[in-house]
């Protein structure tokens, strides 16, 4: 193997860049060479690849975002070009006619769901692809955490230590938003370590009544206010989750967004208390990673450049338990990790007193 190509895909993350750090440094030590593709596969479509030498990557271990760029559109099975505009069209042959022109013997896949979905469709064309695993939500089945999450967690876990202040003072009920897709992961970890009153996640729809209740009585103990951690994805029982915007033609078409506000006014009309809501939105993606998520990062980035090195194609690169393991891409894509009503963390919410709503 003497040259690897490397990608990311989808929504930005903490620790991206850490990643493509690990993949050059670590391809250096066996004296192979990298070159870095340009905003996911759209780059890959139009042969946008850049060098990536030892020089290119230093210093980017701390930076948010990625040094390569990411789309969360474009998909070379179904692409549509740079405006969105065209009709679908296959465009997977460009792509590895452009990765065998430029001599890539092997593709690294940096990507959540959608964009491996993608590396294991090229996978069964023959190309030589590794992926690694990456999503703030902390959503794929396959590995017991992906990096970003937990500095998605401590950014959330900060707003909500600044949002205690105003609360207190104005004796107020405060409702965060956060993201996570159809998953609760950010919300269950940053509410028991930001000190919510009530934590609302998708796996557990919530009955107003008990929200409500929870404010009440705590209020019956001298706190006057309330502090309200509520993902993206959560919907009342019998209700649906609240849909932001639709997009067409996107491997993801539909962005969430909305459930704060809803549940704000409900909450205000039914029980009288001030209640204001933050959404945090795209601050949970961007700046510095944590110190763990520049470790696994740091990790993925090494295991994917060994799995190159033994031929171990068609894998993704995971962490279970301890260890850095490789599994089948087919194995690894389409499963959803959700918040399983036995997860320990869930079970301390739940002794802490914390309200979940149901
Ligand atoms: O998957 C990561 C994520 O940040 C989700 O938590 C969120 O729903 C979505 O991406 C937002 O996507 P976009 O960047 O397209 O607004």
């Amino acid at each position: 193997m003497a040259k690897i190509a490397v990608l990311t895909g989808g929504g930005d993350c903490p620790g991206l860049n850490a990643v493509i750090r690990a993949v050059v440094k670590s391809a250096y030590q066996y004296g192979m060479e990298v070159i870095g593709i340009r905003d996911g596969f759209r780059g890959a479509v139009e042969g946008d690849f850049i060098p990536l030498g030892i020089q290119d990557v230093s210093g980017i271990l701390p930076r948010g975002g990625t040094i390569l760029g990411t789309t969360n559109r474009d998909n070379p099975f179904a692409y549509r070009g740079a405006d969105g505009s065209k009709t679908a069209e296959d465009r997977s042959p460009v792509v590895l006619a452009n990765l065998e022109q430029a001599g890539v013997d092997a593709l690294i896949v940096i990507g959540g769901d959608g964009s491996l979905k993608i590396a294991l469709e090229f996978s069964s064309l023959g190309l030589k692809v590794v992926g690694i695993p990456k999503t703030i939500d902390n959503d794929l089945m396959a590995t017991d955490q992906t990096f970003g999450f937990q500095t998605a967690v401590a950014t959330a876990q900060e707003a909500l230590d600044r949002l205690h202040s105003t609360a207190e003072s104005h004796h107020r009920v405060m409702i965060l938003e956060v993201m996570g897709r159809y998953a609760g992961w950010i919300a269950l970890y940053a509410g028991v370590t930001g000190g919510a009153d009530v934590i609302l996640i998708p796996e557990i729809p919530y009955q107003l009544h008990k929200v409500a209740l929870a404010v009440e009585e705590r209020a019956k103990r001298g706190k006057k206010f309330s502090i309200i951690v509520v993902a993206e994805g959560a919907h009342p029982e019998g209700g649906e989750m609240v849909v932001e915007r639709t997009f067409e033609n996107r491997p993801e078409p539909v962005k969430l967004g909305g459930i704060g506000a809803k549940l704000g006014q409900d909450l205000e009309s039914r029980n009288g208390v001030e209640t204001r809501v933050t959404v945090l939105g795209h601050l949970q993606r961007g700046g510095s990673p944590v110190t763990y998520d520049r470790l696994l990062a740091s990790r993925y980035g090494v295991a994917a450049v060994d799995a190159v090195l033994e031929e171990d194609f068609g894998t993704m690169v995971a962490l279970q338990g301890k260890e850095i393991v490789r599994m089948s891409l087919a194995e690894a894509v389409n499963k959803l990790k959700q918040v399983p009503p036995t997860d320990p963390v869930l079970l301390v919410a739940r002794n802490l007193g914390i309200e979940m709503g149901d």
